[in-house]
């Protein structure tokens, strides 16, 4: 048994302070047991979101020594507890209360992405027929838990506020998930350039880094799709041939 600090950020709408609680830590312990073991035993108030404490549900999502992190999964063992860990609200959204953001913002981005829109069937029998290899490629963006620390990190959002010119690299993910299937015949390329703001990423792929789910957001998502709208509008061949075919696409 050791003693370890926590330094919370404690306040509502971005007004308070940062507090120290000290606390028995035992092994195995990760930052999120330590943040109840805090509200059951110091700070009975203290706000924070959780549900699955298995890196699924994708709630529990914090600043953990600066850096975004589900707390759920973040042990104690890989943090250095001679000095305070400092555990702070996500920053690219806004405050509620403690370490609870308000990431509605996010739903409403997602509405606004084209569905799903599958091809007529390809069988009599209403079956559709699939290559594994395609199948395949979609397969890691189906792996999102939403726990958007990679809107977090990504500086377009946290540092420029560009919430209403850009959906951030979650929703890059997604548009890719869907504009990848093999199935999927809605056409998302001039709302990706136009009104989702792929082009304000700059591949700085901090947004890789953080994601809990491994997800290789910058090579396998933004990429192909940043590809594809240069294809569509840069391409001098390709905007010939559209201005000269019928359907303009
Ligand atoms: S790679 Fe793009 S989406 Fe990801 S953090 Fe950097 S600017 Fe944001
Ligand atoms: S892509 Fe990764 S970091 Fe971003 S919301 Fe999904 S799981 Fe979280
Ligand atoms: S509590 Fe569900 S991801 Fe941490």
């Amino acid at each position: 048994m050791a003693n370890a600090t926590f330094r919370i950020w404690r306040g509502d709408q971005g007004a308070g302070q940062f507090r120290d609680y000290t606390i028995e830590i035992s092994e195995g312990m990760v930052v999120l047991d330590a943040m109840l073991q805090i509200q059951a035993s110091q700070a009975f108030d203290l706000a924070m979101r959780w549900n699955c404490k298995a890196g699924k549900c994708g709630s529990c999502s914090a600043e953990i020594n600066g850096s975004p992190k589900l707390m759920c999964m973040t042990r104690l063992n890989t943090l250095p507890l001679e000095r305070p860990v400092t555990v702070e609200p996500m920053k690219a959204f806004p405050h509620l209360r403690d370490l609870v953001t308000d990431v509605s913002w996010n739903y409403q981005v997602k509405k606004r992405i084209k569905k799903f829109k599958p091809r007529p069937p390809d069988a009599p029998d209403g079956t559709w027929r699939m290559a594994q290899k395609d199948v395949d490629r979609v397969q890691e963006f189906r792996k999102c838990i939403e726990c958007y620390l990679c809107q977090d990190v990504c500086h377009v959002l946290r540092d420029h506020h560009m919430h209403d010119q850009f959906i951030g690299p979650r929703f890059l993910v997604y548009a890719a998930a869907l504009e990848m299937h093999p199935l999927d015949v809605e056409d998302r390329i001039s709302d990706l350039k136009e009104q989702h703001g792929i082009g304000l990423c700059n591949i700085t792929k901090c947004c890789t880094k953080v994601c809990p789910e491994n997800i290789t957001i910058t090579d396998n998502a933004i990429i192909p799709l940043k590809e594809r709208v240069v294809d569509r509008f840069f391409d001098p061949l390709l905007k010939l041939f559209r201005i000269f075919s019928p359907n303009g696409r």
